[in-house]
């Protein structure tokens, strides 16, 4: 599939005034995406596992305006003004303008709201931007009723990608694969796809519970921090790795190998923030209590037999997952040992979801 089949035909016949709502959740990277060329293009394939909790609804009203020589909108958090927010919108509309042409025929407003407080120090733009994304979408259909569903969730990943690069992942699914990989025919470069193989019961239902570590501001960008990959000393190896941590991981998810399971997306995560580490100029995003946390999920772990492991965003805080049937032994050992290293004793129980609804 090639970018151009996201043109839409011509259309005249605009609607005067609508709105939709969509709710769309977050996702957690197993395989991390760190590293893109222009336009979006990640350089290495990345799979997620779709949250169920944390997520974004996103009301898009619109009315047609009589001037078309700029985008034209407002944004609204929680029924608050959010002018900050506002560079990133214009910016992804201008990158999705000629895929959606109807964008400065109309006034919009953009009410959000988050499940998880915007100040957690969990990125929004996942969930945000893939909500936004099919508000768009539900608009195009408007225009062009024919665009069939599959067609109509390709669109959106393919837009959601243009405002930040792991939104493609959150829209439908509760494996999603982002960027091309040899043996997944139907990866893309240029939006999600749900995992097409078979993923055995030990990974159904899968717990993710979020260790608010550190709910300040990010302290680097994803856009800074995906520049730090060019001219990385260690970048070429890192995407092959990425591409063979995927292969390994379809096997994995075939016949349920927790273990091999917990090397690898623990490897993801350290090697992500390695990777920060060894740039130039260079960070560390772990806090101390990340380390404390990883320590002792890996003394539980000796310790209990159970399959508990961490995998970790670019900042400090903690995604501890866990199967199923071990879900009751785990979480009281969260809630007696774990939760003393979070800021203000915050985390969030979430667990692995489905995608994006339209409310
Ligand atoms: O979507 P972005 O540009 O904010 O990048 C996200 C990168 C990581 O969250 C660190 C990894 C990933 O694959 O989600």
């Amino acid at each position: 599939m090639l970018e151009q089949q996201f043109i839409p035909k011509a259309c005249n016949n605009l609607l005067e005034s609508g709105s939709f709502t969509w709710s769309s959740p977050s996702n957690i990277a197993l395989v991390k995406y760190w590293g893109k060329r222009e336009h979006q293009i990640p350089e290495n394939p990345s799979v997620s596992f779709t949250l169920d909790a944390c997520k974004t609804t996103t009301t898009l009203s619109f009315s047609k305006k009589s001037n078309q020589d700029e985008f034209s909108f407002d944004v609204f958090l929680d029924g608050k003004q959010q002018d900050d927010f506002k560079p990133k919108i214009e910016t992804f509309f201008k990158r999705i303008e000629s895929y959606l042409p109807f964008l400065k025929d109309y006034y919009f407003k953009i009410e959000t709201a988050n499940t998880f407080p915007h100040s957690s120090g969990i990125a929004s733009s996942a969930s945000g931007m893939s909500a936004l994304a099919l508000c768009l979408m539900s608009i195009e259909k408007e225009l062009d009723s024919d665009i069939p569903e599959e067609f109509f969730i390709q669109k959106a990943s393919f837009l959601a990608r243009l405002g930040s690069g792991s939104a493609c992942r959150s829209l439908k699914g509760d494996l999603v694969v982002w960027g091309k990989h040899e043996e997944i025919d139907e990866s893309s470069d240029l939006f999600g796809v749900k995992y097409p193989f078979e993923v055995h019961e030990n990974f159904k239902n899968f717990h993710d519970t979020i260790l608010l570590v550190d709910k300040g501001e990010k302290q680097v960008s994803s856009t800074v921090g995906h520049n730090l990959m060019y001219n990385h000393p260690f970048a070429k190896e890192r995407f092959k790795q990425a591409h063979k941590n995927l292969s390994e991981l379809i096997n994995v998810f075939k016949v349920g190998d927790l273990k091999t399971f917990i090397n690898i997306v623990e490897s993801e995560a350290l090697t992500l923030h390695a990777m920060m580490m060894t740039s130039m100029p260079y960070f560390i995003l772990m806090k101390p209590n990340t380390l404390e946390i990883i320590n002792k999920i890996w003394a539980f772990r000796k310790e209990t037999g159970t399959h508990v492991c961490f995998t970790l965003d670019a900042g400090a805080n903690v995604h501890v997952l866990y199967p199923e049937n071990e879900a009751e032994q785990v979480y009281e050992f969260i809630k007696n040992e774990l939760v003393a290293y979070c800021q203000n004793g915050h985390y969030i129980c979430d667990r692995i979801g489905f995608g994006a609804k339209q409310l």
